[in-house]
């Protein structure tokens, strides 16, 4: 698998919406904010496959206002599922925070993924993961 750390641009996004799409992912995403860059922007980890070179999975990330990192989205292809994809770019990102506390923001459909890399879930709908 190779895994390539990309900032968020207007090439990167057409990649990340023809993978939601081509996932059938019905994204819901954290209401709006003025304060919070959340909607658009941050850094994408995006997947290839290592013979085709084809995108094959992303999960984006924002530095959020008070100093974590938020996971915004994270999308695999339906056909190279349940193969540690989404577990390695999870962890990639927990080691990219460097100690920071990483969120993960609409989570619901992938609490075991979350659960099994040490995040714990909060009041909130989200998954939090400290490394202390
Ligand atoms: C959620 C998603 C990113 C998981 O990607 P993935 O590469 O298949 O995930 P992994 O292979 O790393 O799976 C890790 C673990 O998560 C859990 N998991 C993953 N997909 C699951 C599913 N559909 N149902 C139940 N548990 C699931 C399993 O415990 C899995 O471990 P296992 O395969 O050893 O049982 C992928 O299914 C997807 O893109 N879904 C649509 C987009 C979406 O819902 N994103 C938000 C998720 S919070």
């Amino acid at each position: 698998m190779i895994i390539e750390i990309r900032k968020y641009n207007r090439k990167v996004q057409t990649i990340c919406e023809r993978l939601i799409e081509a996932s059938g992912w019905e994204i819901a995403r954290p209401p709006a904010h003025p304060n919070l860059p959340t909607q658009q922007g941050g850094t994408i980890f995006l997947t290839r496959d290592e013979l085709t070179k084809k995108y094959i999975g992303f999960c984006r990330i924002v530095n959020s206002p008070w100093g974590d990192i938020w996971i915004m989205e994270i999308c695999v292809l339906p056909e190279y599922r349940r193969q540690g994809i989404a577990t390695t770019l999870v962890d990639k990102v927990i080691k990219a925070a460097k100690g920071k506390v990483v969120i993960a923001w609409g989570v619901d459909k992938g609490p075991k993924l979350f659960e099994a890399l040490g995040f714990r879930l909060s009041k909130a709908p989200v998954y939090f993961h400290h490394t202390n």
